[in-house]
């Protein structure tokens, strides 16, 4: 399957149409960008390391019945997947307080949260993303009604109860992680976008070192090291 025409270029990936008007192409760029793109860097590999980690973790879910966008990795920087309009709500999903939930809430670093915390953002970067309640995506007409935000905490609760132990018998926690979704030509809730580093956080089990994003987010380095070491934990 060729590119055709390029659609939508994000901060982390181009996205392509092609010759089938049901499936599209995700290119994976090696950008990296954090607090709404105001800090910025490119590392050579990553968006081959997020396109392999993504397959993978794509291919397990739909393994165990969630039905993803996903159709094949075609190469080192591009997937291939059906076409999906997308709901514009970044679904976050939590299992340990870190990041703009502590900072909002006061909620110590690392904190166990009692019960899995479901979370809906604005996919609005002009807006810095705000989060969202029922009512507010009712209101801005992101879904059609609150059954279809019913069936977004239930595919994310369901994609967390799937991917958290399969990555602590890997040794990683899984601390959170953030989803996107889309409706396919039929109108179905499908899971879309990519699972990464990029949008998952993964604390070591043992040492509780961050293996994802935060480490470019917050200067520690050493990136691509921790992304290989995610991709050969899943492997394993
Ligand atoms: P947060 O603690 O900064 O709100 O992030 C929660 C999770 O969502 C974390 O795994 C990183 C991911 N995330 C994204 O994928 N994109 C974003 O724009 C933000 C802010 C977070
Ligand atoms: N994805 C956002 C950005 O690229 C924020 C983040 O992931 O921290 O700026």
């Amino acid at each position: 399957m060729q590119k055709t025409e390029l659609l939508y270029e994000g901060k982390a990936k181009k996205i392509w149409s092609t010759e089938d008007a049901n499936l599209l192409i995700s290119e994976f760029k090696d950008d990296l960008t954090a607090f709404n793109g105001e800090k910025k860097d490119s590392e050579s590999g990553k968006g081959a390391l997020n396109n392999k980690i993504s397959t993978e973790l794509f291919k397990l879910l739909e393994s165990k019945g969630v039905v993803t966008h996903f159709v094949e990795k075609l190469d080192d920087n591009h997937m291939l997947h059906k076409k999906a309009k997308i709901i514009m709500i970044e679904v976050v999903v939590r299992n340990v307080a870190t990041g703009s939930l502590s900072k909002r809430l006061g909620i110590a670093d690392g904190t166990a949260l009692p019960f899995v915390l479901v979370e809906f953002y604005l996919k609005d970067d002009a807006l810095n993303d705000p989060i969202l309640n029922d009512e507010h995506c009712l209101i801005l007409n992101l879904v059609d009604d609150v059954k279809e935000l019913d069936i977004l905490r239930e595919m994310a609760r369901n994609v967390n109860s799937i991917l958290k132990p399969f990555f602590y018998e890997k040794g990683l926690n899984l601390i959170d992680f953030k989803l996107e979704f889309g409706k396919d030509k039929d109108g179905n809730i499908i899971l879309a976008d990519e699972i990464s580093p990029d949008n998952c956080r993964f604390w070591d089990v043992n040492t509780n070192e961050k293996m994802d994003k935060d480490r470019f987010r917050q200067g520690l380095g050493g990136l691509k090291v921790a992304y290989e070491e995610v991709l050969n934990r899943i492997l394993k």
